[in-house]
């Protein structure tokens, strides 16, 4: 029987910076596509560091200035938490690898993919970048890419699950 709601996760490292982003454009997306009852997202860090933390300020006024507003607090994701998921993009490989050691089982670790594995123009590179120590443009570069990035996300879900 098909799932009536399907489960999107974005998962970084500190669940403050590129996943964050992800989710708020992810959740634009749903809105204009009227999906909203059909896909849940979701966003998490595979570090506890930031924990309850709100996006980082450069990442929100980045999203804030291309008319994204970013409402999610870091969590850390639980091997409990890939039960409820259908799908869960790592943002860079580091991600993934503690990803797989955090997957309580093979079929949990089927659910992973590279975010960047639906970037049209990722040529190669699987990574977001990790903006958290750069400057401005790094922020700005990870918006373009997760901003291209996330409809085709969006395609691959409504085929996959026929919505
Ligand atoms: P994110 O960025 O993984 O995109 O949320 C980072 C946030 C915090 C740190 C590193 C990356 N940190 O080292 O605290």
């Amino acid at each position: 029987m098909e799932k009536s709601i399907v489960s999107v996760s974005f998962v970084c490292l500190g669940n403050i910076c590129r996943s964050p982003l992800a989710q708020g454009i992810f959740e634009d997306l749903l809105e204009r596509e009227g999906l909203v009852e059909k896909v849940m997202v979701s966003s998490a860090g595979v570090g506890h560091w930031h924990v309850g933390a709100e996006p980082d300020a450069r990442m929100q006024k980045t999203a804030n200035d291309r008319g994204i507003s970013l409402q999610s607090r870091a969590q850390q994701i639980q091997s409990s938490d890939f039960r409820g998921l259908d799908l869960i993009l790592a943002m860079d490989q580091s991600n993934m690898d503690a990803l797989l050691h955090t997957a309580p089982s093979d079929s949990a670790r089927e659910k992973l993919k590279m975010f960047r594995s639906f970037d049209p123009e990722a040529d190669g590179d699987l990574d977001v970048p990790d903006p958290y120590y750069g400057g401005d443009k790094g922020f700005d570069l990870v918006f373009n890419i997760v901003h291209r990035t996330c409809p085709k996300v969006l395609e691959y879900l409504r085929e996959q699950h026929n919505i």
